[in-house]
């Protein structure tokens, strides 16, 4: 059974939709020589960031998934990253903008980056919305990166725990009430 908890909201909707208005004028201006940007979502975390973000980019883009797995329903990396889905498309030559929901021990990230750049993209950079800094295992840094936030368990605008709280418009902390 599950150990209760509430989510206190720590950046409501209305600070992460202005967030991503300024941080799509960046990638707009990095890309603005692109003849079309490949957008790679990481399944399934980042699903609503991607889709905000790519909303606000006024380049033309093409919208790919990766699914990469490390968390699985606990509260704690496995450190060990298994893809469980690739992408349709080869990036070879190609500009590509990885975005991600948090980068938190940099596992996922190292990974996904080691793998992408063996594949000769043109151009490889990376968003994430959220980074826990002082959670950091592997040496990994976003081009971009929304909000940093301290070491608590987040949930929400596609983030979860345990697959639940995916749903939530706002990024909150979990706090256990027992
Ligand atoms: C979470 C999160 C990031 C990753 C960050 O994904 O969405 O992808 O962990 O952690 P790290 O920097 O310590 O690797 P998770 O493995 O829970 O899969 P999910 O996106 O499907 O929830
Ligand atoms: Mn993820
Ligand atoms: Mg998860």
């Amino acid at each position: 059974t599950k150990r209760p908890y509430v989510v206190d909201e720590m950046i409501s909707a209305k600070s992460i939709a202005a967030r991503i208005e300024a941080l799509a004028q960046e990638i707009d201006r990095e890309f603005a020589d692109t003849d079309k940007l490949v957008v790679v979502g990481l399944l399934r975390g980042s699903f609503v960031f991607i889709a905000d973000l790519v909303r606000e980019l006024h380049l033309p883009v093409e919208v790919d998934f990766l699914e990469a797995s490390s968390y699985g329903d606990g509260m704690e990396s496995s450190r060990e990253v298994r893809i469980l889905k690739d992408l349709r498309s080869g990036i070879e030559g190609r500009d590509v903008l990885v975005v991600e929901d948090i980068i938190d021990t940099g596992f996922t990230m190292s990974h996904v980056l080691h793998m992408l750049s063996g594949r000769e993209p043109r151009k490889l950079k990376v968003i994430a919305l959220l980074d826990k800094p002082t959670r950091r295992e592997v040496e990994i840094k976003a081009d971009w990166t929304g909000f940093e936030i301290p070491d608590e368990f987040v949930v929400g605008y596609g983030i979860d725990f345990a697959q639940r709280n995916r749903n939530l418009p706002y990024i909150g902390k979990v706090r256990f009430t027992d």
